[in-house]
């Protein structure tokens, strides 16, 4: 099955596609075994969610006492709402209940509630859940929901993709605890990076070799790539996915383990490092590291990383200190127009090399794009984090 990632789901705005409860679990289990009353006498609001297909509903509302859960709130978005629609039909869960309503069913949003024994079992788990529809279509954005957000403590879902950083600015907005997935592409952006920096945002303990598996609902499979979905699981793969969080896990607090410069040069397993040694960028007094693992453990400069650092990110161990792109304004330079030459020597003039990092070159590199301002030559490095490393006291 081939990878992909999640912007053509997110260009296609197809929201459609659901967590595993595996990866809900292994995610939870991370947050309880750093602090085990993380979720202890909490209300967890679950929005964007859809009991019918979603297992967030489900692992919250089974695991309800182990958490120690106070209440638990999901909403569903009416499926009229929604841009990409699988065929409808309600389920029996909702039909056979009194309160069905067939006008309600499709263009209503609902609302699960589960904070006691409803059925006298003497325990609260998913039998307890009670529900109703919603006034409105359960869109995270109404003054409906936004009530519902108000009073929770977390707030934990795989919100829709197309609206993420909307959706992110409406938690920060009302300054919640937070557990949601993601992509990674979004923390280069003028939205998100800031919360990183400020350190209200960090990656959370994340898919397992950060390969991200979800469930289509049937009559959404045809919008993906070939190879992306696999008929005999349901599933659609999504390399560059992950949980983002402001809640505390063990694994940000695990230093990397690294080398001194000198030994990264000598030893490195890259052949950009070995031998060659580390280059100072042009137009950003930093350093290039190109791998997270070839970070020299002794430098005290800045250095400029890649942006999968995030998910290696360790504050007791390094600063980050800004990103190589022109809103963050952290340049040295700017250079006049250049002219780009192409993997096939097509030259064009361009002002893109200001929004990177750049290297100076000797001569042009062979099957790649590199750029001439003033006779001299540039290639231009993926987006980097830029980073210091903290002194020990
Ligand atoms: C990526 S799916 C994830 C569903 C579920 N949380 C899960 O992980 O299994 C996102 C869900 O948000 C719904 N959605 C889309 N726009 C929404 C909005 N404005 N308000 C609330 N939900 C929305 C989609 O219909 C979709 O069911």
């Amino acid at each position: 099955m081939a990878n992909t990632d999640l912007n053509a789901a997110k260009k296609a705005k197809n929201d459609e596609f659901y967590t595993q409860y595996s990866d809900i679990q292994k995610e939870v289990n991370a947050y309880l075994e750093f602090d085990p009353d993380t979720f202890r006498d909490k209300t967890v609001l679950l929005p964007c969610d859809d009991p019918e297909w979603s297992k967030f509903t489900r692992f919250f509302a089974e695991n309800f006492e182990r958490l120690g859960l106070r209440k638990l709130v999901s909403t569903s978005y009416a499926v009229e709402s929604k841009k990409f629609r699988a065929p409808y039909l309600p389920t029996l869960f909702e039909t056979d209940a009194p309160q069905f309503d067939e006008a309600k069913t499709r263009v209503k949003g609902k609302i699960f509630v589960l904070d006691h024994d409803t059925n006298g079992s003497g325990r609260i788990d998913l039998d307890d859940l009670q529900w109703k529809y919603l006034d409105g279509d359960g869109d995270f954005r109404s003054d409906e929901v936004k009530r519902l957000r108000d009073e929770t403590d977390i707030i934990v879902t795989n919100p829709p993709f197309s609206l993420f950083r909307e959706f992110l600015a409406w938690i920060m907005e009302a300054d919640k605890k937070f557990l949601v997935i993601g992509n990674m592409n979004t923390i280069n952006t003028k939205d998100v990076f800031p919360l990183v920096v400020s350190g209200k945002l960090w990656t959370g303990n994340g898919f397992t070799n950060g390969n991200a598996y979800f469930q289509v609902a049937d009559g959404t499979k045809t919008s993906y790539a070939d190879g992306v979905y696999d008929s005999t699981t349901n599933l659609v793969k999504f390399r560059n996915c992950c949980w983002y969080t402001n809640l505390e896990h063990g694994r940000r607090h695990q230093p990397l383990q690294l080398m001194s410069m000198s030994d990264n040069i000598r030893y490195s397993r890259h052949r950009e490092i070995r031998d060659v040694g580390y280059r100072h960028y042009d137009n950003y007094d930093a350093i290039e590291v190109p791998y997270s693992d070839a970070i020299p453990s002794d430098y005290d400069g800045v250095m400029g990383v890649p942006v999968t650092f995030l998910d290696k990110f360790c504050p007791e161990q390094f600063e980050i200190v800004g990103i190589t792109k022109t809103w963050f304004g952290a340049a040295t330079k700017v250079y006049p127009e250049q002219v780009q030459i192409d993997a096939n020597g097509v030259r064009k003039s361009v002002t893109k090399l200001n929004d990177g990092a750049v290297l100076k070159i000797d001569e042009p590199p062979k099957g790649s794009t590199w750029y001439e301002v003033g006779g001299e030559r540039f290639i231009q490095t993926y987006p980097r984090i830029l980073i210091r490393r903290r002194k020990t006291p």
